[in-house]
């Protein structure tokens, strides 16, 4: 018995020393120390032995669990031990590797020019005016001085919406323009006596039912500016508007007006900038003229003015439309406006 014992340790130990996983380790624990294993057979089988050889048998089978249970405990240790060793080797941090970039949005390109838009005209005193998207073709076309049969109301498809009457259909604003009455009226409404002098953009989504092409999409944006008081005349139309292409292109840039025609302004006139690309030689940008057009303006129509609350008599003032779209793709040299809607990264991350 007592040999069997020694042989029953050493086997236990040997067969410990190869255990490398916790699932060994188990498994060692069930065949060496279980119920089934041989030491606990031999405390079963001491009842077998003889009076005088029982008290040294159990002492011995005693010390051999003794051992395989302090082996077990130490491989335990050690086997932890290792693989904790093991994660710092191998989930080290170097804390001097660089960190990682997080990509952060930016705004649409229009947005920007909308903003610097913005900004100009804030330090030239004019304030901001939003008005609605959705618009009555009364303010959309007629107090905008456009006859029901006039052709310049062909030349703007709407997107008409539900809600509106016959005589006065309800549209998606086709030019931010509407807003000048809204504002004027407002002006008035607060002092109808002495209504107070008008300086305003009005930057806004307008909407046109149109082909959609490389040069027009059916959704864009567009800044209106008014300015309504006591004496104001084309020149100030002429220096607020150059000084604005100055501050917005090149403090050097040329600018020239042409007459034009609009229902809404009396004497009308388009600004073009000379073309930054080539300075005025000519290019294809600006199609070898040398020139941009980059705005309609105009002194506002006396019927306008009136339609406003205001008397044309004691005030005047100039208005301008200008696309933040086609801004963008002049400065930028972009060739084609659908890239703004497409939501294309690749065009987006550009600005
Ligand atoms: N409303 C015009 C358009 O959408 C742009 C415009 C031209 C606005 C001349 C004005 C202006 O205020 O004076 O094409």
């Amino acid at each position: 018995m007592l040999d069997e014992l020694k042989s029953i340790e050493k086997d236990g130990l040997a067969t410990l020393e190869k255990v490398a996983s916790e699932a060994d380790l188990q498994a060692w624990r069930t065949k060496h120390l279980g119920r089934n294993s041989a030491v606990m057979q031999a405390f079963k089988n001491l009842g077998a032995l003889g009076k005088d050889e029982r008290p040294a048998a159990g002492q011995a089978a005693n010390q051999v669990k003794v051992a395989l249970e302090g082996a077990l405990a130490k491989r335990e240790t050690a086997l932890k031990a290792g693989r904790v060793a093991q994660s710092l080797e191998t989930e080290q941090v170097d804390v001097t590797l660089p960190g990682r970039r997080v990509p952060l949005g930016r705004l649409h390109p229009v947005t920007q020019t909308m903003r610097e838009i913005r900004r100009i005209f804030a330090e030239m005193g004019f304030q901001v005016y939003r008005s609605r998207d959705v618009e009555t073709d009364v303010y959309n076309f007629q107090l905008l001085n456009f006859p029901p049969n006039h052709p310049a109301r062909e030349m703007q498809d709407s997107f008409y919406v539900e809600g509106g009457s016959d005589e006065n259909p309800l549209l998606l604003r086709t030019h931010t323009s509407p807003g000048q009455i809204h504002a004027m009226r407002e002006a008035v409404a607060r002092d109808p006596d002495n209504p107070s002098p008008v300086r305003i953009i009005l930057p806004g989504m307008c909407y046109r039912y149109e082909q959609i092409t490389a040069r027009s999409e059916i959704q864009f944006t567009q800044v209106e500016g008014l300015a309504v008081g006591k004496r104001i005349t084309f020149g100030d139309l002429k220096g607020t508007l150059s000084d604005f292409a100055r501050r917005f292109f090149n403090p050097d840039v040329r600018t020239r007006f042409r007459a034009s025609h609009f229902p809404f302004t009396e004497p009308s006139a388009e600004m073009d900038v000379e073309c930054f690309v080539c300075g005025g030689e000519g290019c294809p940008v600006c199609k070898q003229t040398g020139w941009l057009e980059i705005l309609g303006s105009g002194m506002v129509h006396p019927n306008v003015l009136r339609n406003g609350g205001y008397d044309p008599e004691v005030y005047s003032g100039f208005a301008f439309g200008m696309g933040p779209e086609r801004l963008t793709m002049l400065r930028y040299r972009i060739e084609d406006i659908r890239y703004f809607w497409r939501n294309d990264l690749r065009f987006l991350e550009q600005f």
